[in-house]
């Protein structure tokens, strides 16, 4: 995770940024923070990245690589405003070993786009990421890929669309993807949970989940119920700061996996 040190919206390259509409640092610095807490009190080891001056989205940690297995694909941002990111991140890793270790030659925006459900990924793109940057992925981590298409712009990376709740496991808001990827999603996950559009402009979606507890918005009230009905255990946090960024609580998170395989 990233500390929102240099949080701001001052460029909007998403629909939900307004440059009109600036986020309160103070109050950014409370969600996350009380995010972070929430990982620690769950068990997980929270590993923290130093925010760079200027890097005002660096807070959106997870599309700063793809990490399966030990090994670290560092992404390759779309956007010039980012970009500048994957070194900060590229050397985070260097420095603590990780020694499979390479930046994407193909756009892609890290576990924003490419999410790992048990052996496979799913690969979105559309908006940020590349198609071809899937097959990179693929060949890098020698796994399987789905690749899927997003058409919605309000859902510009997979990771606002699709979340995955075990290995298992996924839900996700099928209005996002074309018809064909979303042909694609029914057959690959046909027990999936099936997300409405206000749980996905809710931002639940963009969940974070060790198969048991699932962290997501507190406004998706509704998915919440139906993800207790399914027998897991929501805990709706407050993101209303950093969705003025266009981002919730999967996005301030990089899944650095086990930590043994690190
Ligand atoms: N403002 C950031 C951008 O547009 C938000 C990134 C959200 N991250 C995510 N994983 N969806 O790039």
């Amino acid at each position: 995770m990233c500390e929102p040190a240099y949080f701001d919206v001052v460029y909007a390259i998403n629909p939900w940024m307004d440059t009109a509409v600036r986020p309160d640092p103070r109050a950014a610095l409370a969600e996350w923070k009380y995010l972070h807490d929430v990982f620690v009190d769950l068990g997980h080891q929270v590993e923290l990245i130093e925010p760079r001056p200027g890097l005002l989205d660096m807070v959106f940690a997870a599309n700063a690589a793809v990490v399966r297995d030990g090994a670290v694909l560092v992404a390759n941002f779309r956007v010039g405003q980012r970009r500048a990111e994957a070194a900060a991140y590229h050397d985070w890793f260097a420095a603590r070993g990780w020694t499979k270790l390479s930046q994407a030659k193909c756009v892609n925006e890290g576990q924003g786009d490419f999410l790992s459900v048990g052996g496979r990924v799913v690969a979105g793109s559309g908006f940020r990421s590349e198609p071809a940057g899937g097959d990179e992925v693929a060949d890098y981590f020698g796994c399987p890929v789905v690749k899927v298409s997003l058409t919605d712009p309000r859902f510009y990376h997979l990771d606002t669309a699709f979340a995955v709740l075990d290995e298992t496991t996924v839900m996700y808001y099928p209005g996002a993807f074309t018809p064909q990827s979303r042909e694609l999603l029914r057959e690959q996950f046909p027990d999936a949970i099936i997300a409405t559009e206000p749980d996905a402009v809710d931002f639940g979606l963009n969940a974070v989940s060790d198969g048991r507890h699932v962290v997501l918005s507190a406004r998706a009230g509704r998915l919440r119920a139906v993800l207790r009905e399914a027998g897991y255990e929501p805990i709706g946090v407050d993101v209303t700061e950093l969705l003025k960024g266009g981002g919730g609580v999967r996005c301030c998170t990089l899944d650095l996996g086990d930590p043994v395989a690190g």
